[in-house]
Order: structure tokens, then sequence, then C-alpha cells
């Protein structure tokens, strides 16, 4: 499968970031990862839908939402609003017949819907979400911040999804040229990096060098 890249803004330069998105669409982007988080589902906080809506208007490129929030549900619809593409939320918050019921609405929506596990869930708890996900994203750190070491525990884990999913997986957490390979050759096909790209003094070599491990 061809290998995308999901650039998190979690690294950018918040001074900047219209810039920062800018660049980084044209070193080869192909879509924005934004990470959302509460201070109650993971020990941070992050970005809400108002700052979504502003990214929207200074890139064209698919903008997934990470959603790391008790309660997805209560904020979905405003994520979808201010102009995601994709929203991610975990199996640990929502629960099999909760992301069955957003399936649908956002699939009304045009809206693509990903389900995301911790490094510490197993498989087994999002199997019979599969059929109600457009893709996969396997947290490769425990989530709360960018710039963590990757767990490579979890490439077992891709193993076994991608001999049972056909969608995108995506990978998120600790991704550079090296742990990418391991992931891409898992079966991972979406490559989520924060501080590779935004802490590099060159997103066009980063992005490159992610892209060439497959
Ligand atoms: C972690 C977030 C990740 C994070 C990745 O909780 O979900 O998307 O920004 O950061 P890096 O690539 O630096 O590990
Ligand atoms: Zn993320």
């Amino acid at each position: 499968m061809k290998i995308k890249i999901a650039p998190s803004i979690l690294s950018a330069d918040f001074s900047c970031l219209a810039s920062d998105i800018k660049k980084a669409e044209s070193a080869g982007a192909d879509m924005f990862h934004i990470d959302v988080m509460d201070g109650h589902f993971v020990p941070n906080i992050t970005i809400g839908a108002v700052v979504v809506q502003h990214i929207r208007k200074i890139t064209k490129l698919p903008l997934d939402v990470h959603l790391m929030i008790s309660e997805p549900q209560k904020y979905i619809d405003d994520f979808v609003a201010s102009g995601a593409d994709m929203i991610t939320v975990h199996i640990e918050t929502i629960g099999v017949s909760g992301l069955c019921y957003q399936a649908k609405r956002l699939a009304l929506k045009g809206v693509r819907i990903g389900v995301s596990l911790n490094p510490n869930t197993p498989l087994a708890k999002i199997k019979n979400a599969l059929k109600y996900t457009d893709f996969v994203l396997v947290m490769s750190v425990n989530p709360g911040f960018s710039g963590q070491k990757f767990i490579p525990k979890v490439l077992p884990k891709i193993r076994e999804l991608r001999a049972m999913f056909k969608g995108d997986i995506a990978v998120d957490g600790g991704i550079n040229d090296l742990t990418a390979k391991d992931a891409y050759l898992a079966g991972a096909n979406i490559l989520v990096a924060a501080s590779y790209i935004f802490n590099s003094n060159n997103y066009k070599k980063a992005i490159r060098r992610l892209k060439n491990v497959g």
C-alpha cells in the first residue's frame, strides 16, 4: 500500500501555525493530524474545535481529528462542523456500540471514522468494531505528548490487524525513519509524525525519508 504522511501539528510552532502548516503541505504532507486532548482521558490539554475551524481555512488537505477525550460523542459534531474530514475516536472511550452509532451518522455527512487503541489495549477490543470503521489508528506511545519513544510491542498488533483489516492502518507516536520502516513492514500505511517533521530543519527531507521506507 502507498504510504501517506500525516504530520501531527502538536509539535508545530503555534505562534506561526499557518506558516508551519503551509510549509508541511508543500513539503509533501498527505493530510494533517490534529491532537485533541482534554486533561482527563490523557494528562494534557491541547486543541479545541475553534482552532480546527481556523486551520480549515488555510489548507485543503484532509484533517484527521484525533480525539483523546472522555465522552467524545459530545464533541464529534463540533469538530465536523469545524471542518474535520476524519474523526478518530478511542475504543477505550466510545466502545463498540458507540462507534457503530457514530459511524452511521458520520457516513451520512461524508466524514470518515477511525478507531484508535492504546498500546496496552488488546486487538480483541476493536475486532467487532472493524466492520464499522474506515481506518484504525494504532497508538505506538501512551497518548498525551509528542516526542515520546516508539513502543515496539505494538508491531505484532499491527501485523495481526493487517491480516484481518484491509483499510488504512495509521500508526501514531515515536515515528522516525527507523520506526516508520518497522511499522510499514508490519502493515501500517499512514504514518503520523509530530516531532520528526516539525522539529526538523527540513520538512521536505523528513517527509521524503518517511515515504521512502515503503
Ligand atoms: C500523542 C499524539 C501523537 C503525537 C505524536 O498522544 O496522539 O499524535 O503528537 O508525536 P511524535 O510523532 O512526536 O511522537
Ligand atoms: Zn495523535
